[in-house]
């Protein structure tokens, strides 16, 4: 049924995780064992099922912004049975304000507004916990950004190069930079010992 929804997705070019980075999250959230999940850009529900099908104890909170993604959402995740585990909140991501720690944060919206998510959200990561960032070589362009022609792109771009440049910098983080799997995944933690507002 997952599936359908994945077929779906792709023909109506809704943006969803592809094969290869969506394996590796589900290995990673099997193998630490998360169970409390944020997301940021839900969709169609796609990647939230796929996490939720993999324990009954994990629950996920995903917002979406989008009102017709948002009801395509609600209603997969309700077909599908996984409405007890997957809270979905219709709202900007900026809006999205929670004392709640997550042991794990999927970052799969709006690639120019990556660094301001970290900031807003490092403070829910527990301890041990990881951010997960998808897109961090945005199709390959990230490699040949002195090509692209068109502007809004060009910016994009150098907004996701200034973030990897950012994060590989930023002594606050641990950072694996995963450039062969899918489109590029990040993953990132806490440096142990760190203070965070430093
Ligand atoms: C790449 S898609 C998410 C795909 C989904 N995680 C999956 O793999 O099945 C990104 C989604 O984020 C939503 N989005 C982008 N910026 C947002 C924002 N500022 N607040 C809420 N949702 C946002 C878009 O509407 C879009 O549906």
């Amino acid at each position: 049924m997952i599936e359908k929804i994945k077929e779906k997705a792709l023909e109506e070019r809704v943006p969803i995780i592809k094969d290869e980075g969506l394996s590796f999250l589900l290995n990673l959230v099997k193998e630490k064992g998360y169970k409390n999940i944020l997301e940021l850009g839900t969709a169609v529900g796609y990647s939230s099922m796929h996490m939720a099908s993999l324990s009954e104890d994990i629950h996920i909170d995903t917002i979406e912004r989008n009102e017709d993604m948002y009801n395509q959402a609600i209603k997969n995740i309700a077909d599908n049975g996984y409405e007890d585990q997957i809270t979905v909140h219709y709202m900007p991501i900026e809006e999205y304000k929670t004392d709640k720690k997550y042991d794990f944060i999927f970052v799969d919206a709006a690639k120019a507004q990556y660094q301001k998510y970290l900031e807003q959200f490092i403070d829910n990561l527990c301890e041990d916990g990881a951010m997960l960032f998808d897109n961090m070589i945005f199709h390959g362009l990230i490699y040949e950004v002195d090509d692209i022609k068109s502007k809004n792109l060009k910016s994009l771009v150098k907004k996701i190069i200034k973030f990897r440049e950012f994060v590989q910098n930023d002594n606050r983080f641990d950072i694996i930079m995963n450039d062969n799997i899918g489109d590029g995944i990040l993953v990132l933690s806490r440096r142990k010992g760190c203070n965070l507002r430093t």
